[in-house]
């Protein structure tokens, strides 16, 4: 059967700790979307990972697929595969031929277009690892493709078709100097090594093909989403988004899976029980604006460790977003949601939700299409009363009816407005510090 993880926020949703905790029983772990724009940290045998391309199944001893919806940016697979082995561990990585590669002008185009949006407020803040101009390759039928570095000669009539126009594009609308990210022979020498080491390694796989023969043998396959609902390229608020989709669809269309088998897998919201935000845009529900709100936002970011895994810039923080949260249910069919952080928040006197906005007086229960009439919203509050700060790890042994009441009735009421049963809830970063209601495997 498969399992698809779906962040139902802004990302940072604490996805991996629950792909970690579920993927022990599953045989194959694949990506969908994005590429090292994601981060995530693996504990293993008191060893810490950080991680940013390869599956943390993969260190676990599962096969990890990078899926044709991903963009690949081999410099960092290869690095993480080789600071692994230098580690003692051997992942086991395929990657799909559909998937582009990131090459080092799409990380300088990133960076040069940020900077030029930031005039108009425009910059998405992205993480500047090129994500954002390789897909726009891939949609300008202009990418090169992992299975295109495995023969020199496609490389090559691909790299001259591409460089030269990017190279025109720094130079001649943005007024700069093009350095050596632009040389076709550099480039070409640089990547088809990739691609020998991608061969030689037998890496790369037709990825549609080798997961449904892997589900049609029965074996438990989890689909791991990046990023989240709202920064969904199609479903978040355009245009600050990442370029790809981490809505349950993107798992069909970003391996080659059919929906009907994703279907009848189990699909799970990931969702954080406070909102994080490392990028732009508005936020209707942030802490800000007076001291009292800055200093609750410090203080759930110092608790909840909210700093950029990939850039550690500081995150901005909000209460929870229900309008966001119902959205991200529809869009991704959830069949079950996991709570986490949920001891961060253990100590205030009270937890407010964003339970409803009110938009030109009008009560709504979902997110406006448009991201400037996201901004319009103003949320109708519910308050909680608060919960204590406890001993979460005791709390994790001891199980779900160990929860303070009043946590209790703050899940109870997410579960409700979703009409989802909770499956886990997190407690706490450690791999045991999570309550597991039920096992989608
Ligand atoms: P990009 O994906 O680097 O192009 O960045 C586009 C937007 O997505 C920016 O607002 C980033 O902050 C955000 N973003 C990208 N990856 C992540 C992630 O893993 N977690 C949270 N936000 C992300």
């Amino acid at each position: 059967m498969t399992v698809t993880i779906v962040g139902s926020q802004l990302g940072d949703e604490g996805k991996g700790g629950i792909v970690d905790l579920y993927g022990d029983a599953a045989d194959v772990v694949a990506r969908y979307q994005g590429g090292d724009n994601a981060g995530h940290t693996v504990v293993e045998g008191g060893e810490e990972y950080k991680l940013s391309l390869v599956p943390s199944g993969a260190i676990r001893g599962k096969v990890g697929v990078l899926g044709n919806g991903c963009v690949v940016n081999p410099r960092t697979l290869f690095d993480e595969i080789d600071t692994l082995r230098e580690r003692g561990l051997d992942p086991d990585v395929r990657v799909a031929q559909r998937a582009h590669a990131i090459l080092p002008y799409h990380r300088v185009l990133d960076g040069i277009e940020e900077e030029a949006k930031s005039d108009s407020d425009l910059d998405a803040g992205t993480t500047g690892r090129g994500i954002g101009p390789t897909y726009e390759d891939k949609a300008g039928r202009r990418g090169v493709r992992i299975g295109d570095l495995l023969d020199p000669e496609t490389l090559r009539d691909r790299l001259e078709y591409v460089v030269p126009q990017k190279r025109a594009l720094v130079e001649d609308v943005y007024g700069m100097e093009a350095g050596e990210e632009f040389d076709i022979d550099a480039l070409h020498e640089e990547f088809s090594e990739y691609g020998r080491r991608l061969r030689e390694n037998d890496m790369t796989v037709n990825a549609g093909e080798f997961l449904t023969d892997h589900v049609e043998a029965g074996d438990n396959v989890m689909f791991e989403g990046a990023q989240g609902t709202s920064i969904d390229i199609d479903h978040g608020i355009y245009p600050y988004v990442t370029s790809s989709n981490p809505t349950a669809g993107g798992a069909c269309t970003g391996t080659g899976v059919g929906p009907t088998t994703i279907g009848q897998g189990e699909i799970i919201g990931i969702v954080k029980a406070y909102l994080s935000r490392v990028g732009t845009g508005p936020l209707p529900t942030e802490l800000k604006g007076d001291d009292e709100s800055e200093d609750l936002a410090e203080y759930i970011r110092e608790e909840g460790g909210e700093y950029g895994t990939v850039t550690g810039r500081p995150r901005r923080v909000g209460w929870l977003d229900m309008p966001m949260l119902r959205h991200a249910a529809r869009t991704s069919g959830f069949t079950g949601i996991a709570v986490n952080h949920l001891d961060v928040l253990g100590g205030l006197d009270e937890v407010k939700v964003g339970h409803t906005y009110t938009l030109d007086g009008e009560e709504t229960e979902t997110m406006p299409p448009t991201t400037e009439r996201w901004g319009d919203c103003d949320p109708t509050y519910r308050t909680f009363d608060g919960w204590p700060d406890a001993d979460w790890e005791a709390v994790a042994a001891d199980g779900y009816d160990a929860l303070p009441d009043n946590a209790q009735a703050y899940l109870d009421y997410i579960s409700d407005e979703l009409d989802t049963p909770v499956y886990a809830v997190g407690i706490g970063p450690g791999r045991d510090e999570t309550i597991v209601l039920d096992r989608p495997f």
